[in-house]
């Protein structure tokens, strides 16, 4: 009986301190601070942020960053922040877009310093004269629309922009999945791929073809993906329209010998079994080489090792192949002699600083590390320059301090007054030391989680003593956890819980708006 009022008392404290911390994040949420105005005295700190919102390695720097140190400008085109994990359920509406953004109104005015926002491009960083270029490409335009931003130090984390390797006909006909524009576009297109397969005398040839979903690309983005189609189909299209369930198909094209090549091969099988069990077909060693408007062409590996061109009928096709380079980077690439070797994006030292300048870092996935390009990554190094930069500014306020005493030092009227002075001087310098022993970054991997349908998933996870990898269902669970407390704010978490019941209840929305 005493086990027992323990455990109904722990209960109820814990029931009462959740509550409180719900309601407290929700006041918070709502009640945003009193800011401190920019001190003009202070450095400008441009944080070039190019992605729908603002992205992982921004947003990181931006929450962890003493913003009254500096004139923080955040520019970018998407005025929110995109929980890129979850995108890939939004393709089908088990979840809805506006649950995984983060408007970034919000996310400044809950700093205690006034952070500028642009909603604009950056199209071009002036390295030589400290500006950028920014431009509003939005479809309301005022009398201005061009203009530029000084910086004294700038902090690039535009990411990375869809690769398509030149191949004839992606740009033009395939969807991608990066924004959220792009997962209201798959989700619009799989029901009018469905309705027009039924329309009236449609061949039956022409009705296979509408029926195929093709993903192009093996890595987590393509698995995931293709997971998502398949539940909905399984779980909600064919009960609605039974009429499409013996056509409807998914595929997923990948030129390597195996899906995602960097999970362990353990969980590479588990994947590929899961995915024949879920009727999905997996074309490994398929390089697509062109795209048409239905079709798309690619070379096939045999088991001989001879190659062969197949024409694949689709009638949607989602292109997740990974990343390139965006343009403004490579702009600033070239105007740096140091960035010549460099392809893949911005190389940077240890510190992320930018290599060929003193006052341009880079962070995420246009900057060039040993590290994969994932939301983790970013996400530590924008919280790893948010310590460098507030340490510099404690750094240089120590500094300014000691000028100070010194000079105090030098007037001191007497012994006494003096020995009180170097003693202060002797402390600050203390601090200061302590203050500049900053570190190089470190990445530390938690390791690797991906969905693969059917309520499984895969998980890497670093462990004390090494890897561990499992998969299945209480990986899902784990999975959906993990992801649930990693969302950027509580009205994220609660929004994405209720899109998750929801659709447990009623099933998912299969009208197209
Ligand atoms: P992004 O998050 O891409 O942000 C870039 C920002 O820059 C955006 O706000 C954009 O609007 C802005 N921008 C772009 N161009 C300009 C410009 N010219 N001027 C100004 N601003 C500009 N990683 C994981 O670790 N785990 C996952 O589960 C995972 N799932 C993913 C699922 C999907 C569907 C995708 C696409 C990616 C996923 N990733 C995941 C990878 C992860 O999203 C990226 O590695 C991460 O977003 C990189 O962060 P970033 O800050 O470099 O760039
Ligand atoms: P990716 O680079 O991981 O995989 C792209 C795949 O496309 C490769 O396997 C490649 O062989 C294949 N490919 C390239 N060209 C091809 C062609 N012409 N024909 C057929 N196949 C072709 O790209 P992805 O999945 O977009 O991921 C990008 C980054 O985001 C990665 O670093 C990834 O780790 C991260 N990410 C992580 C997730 C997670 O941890 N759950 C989810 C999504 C992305």
């Amino acid at each position: 009986f005493r086990a027992l009022r323990w455990a109904s008392r722990l209960t109820l404290l814990t029931g009462v301190g959740l509550t409180g911390w719900l309601a407290y994040s929700i006041y918070t949420l709502g009640h945003p601070v009193e800011q401190v105005e920019p001190d003009p005295d202070k450095k400008t700190l441009v944080i070039l942020v190019p992605l729908p919102g603002t992205g992982w390695g921004a947003i990181s720097l931006l929450k962890k960053l003493d913003t009254e140190n500096y004139n923080v400008v955040v520019i970018s085109p998407r005025n929110f922040f995109l929980f890129t994990p979850l995108l890939p359920s939004c393709t089908t509406g088990l979840i809805e877009h506006r649950s995984v953004m983060e408007p970034i109104r919000n996310i400044i005015r809950q700093k205690k310093g006034v952070v500028k926002y642009y909603e604009a491009e950056a199209t071009k960083v002036d390295f030589e004269n400290r500006l950028v270029h920014i431009s509003d490409d939005s479809e309301i335009k005022g009398e201005v629309s061009n203009t530029v931003v000084p910086f004294d130090m700038l902090v690039v984390g535009v990411g990375a922009e869809n690769a398509t390797f030149g191949i004839p006909g992606v740009k033009e006909h395939s969807c991608f999945l990066k924004e959220v524009g792009d997962a209201q576009q798959i989700r619009k297109r799989i029901m009018d791929c469905v309705e027009t397969a039924l329309f009236k005398d449609q061949t039956e040839d022409e009705v296979k073809r509408l029926l195929h979903m093709v993903v192009v690309g093996g890595g987590p983005t393509g698995v995931e993906f293709a997971g998502e189609l398949q539940d909905f189909f399984e779980e909600d299209l064919k009960k609605w329209i039974p009429e499409i369930k013996d056509n409807f198909h998914v595929t997923l094209v990948e030129a390597l010998p195996n899906v995602l090549p960097m999970f362990s091969k353990q969980l590479i099988d588990y994947t590929e079994s899961t995915f024949k069990e879920e009727k999905i077909t997996v074309r490994t060693k398929t390089m697509v080489k062109k795209v048409t408007d239905n079709s798309i062409e690619a070379e096939v590996t045999k088991p001989d090792g001879s190659k062969e061109i197949e024409t694949i009928p689709y009638g949607l096709l989602v292109w997740a192949t990974g990343n390139a380079v965006r343009s403004v980077v490579r702009d600033l690439m070239n105007q740096i002699p140091a960035q010549k070797s460099s392809r893949r994006g911005l190389a940077v030292n240890e510190y992320l600083v930018v290599n060929g300048t003193e006052n341009i870092w880079a962070v995420g996935d246009c900057a060039i590390t040993n590290y994969a390009p994932t939301a983790q990554v970013a996400n530590q190094e924008g919280a790893f320059l948010a310590r460098l930069f507030n340490t510099m500014a404690k750094t240089d306020d120590i500094e300014r301090e000691l000028k100070k005493l010194s000079a105090a030092q030098a007037v001191a009227k007497n012994e006494e007054e003096r020995n009180k002075v170097f003693d202060e001087i002797k402390e600050r310098q203390k601090q200061l030391r302590r203050t500049k022993q900053i570190g190089p970054f470190q990445y530390s991997h938690q390791g690797s989680l991906a969905y693969i349908g059917k309520e499984r998933a895969v998980a890497d996870i670093s462990w004390v003593s090494g890897n561990f990898a499992s998969g299945g269902t209480m990986t899902y669970l784990f999975w959906r956890s993990a992801y649930l407390s990693m969302c950027f704010s509580t009205r994220n978490r609660c929004l994405v819980a209720f899109d998750w019941i929801k659709t447990k209840i009623f099933g998912r929305d299969v009208s197209r708006e």
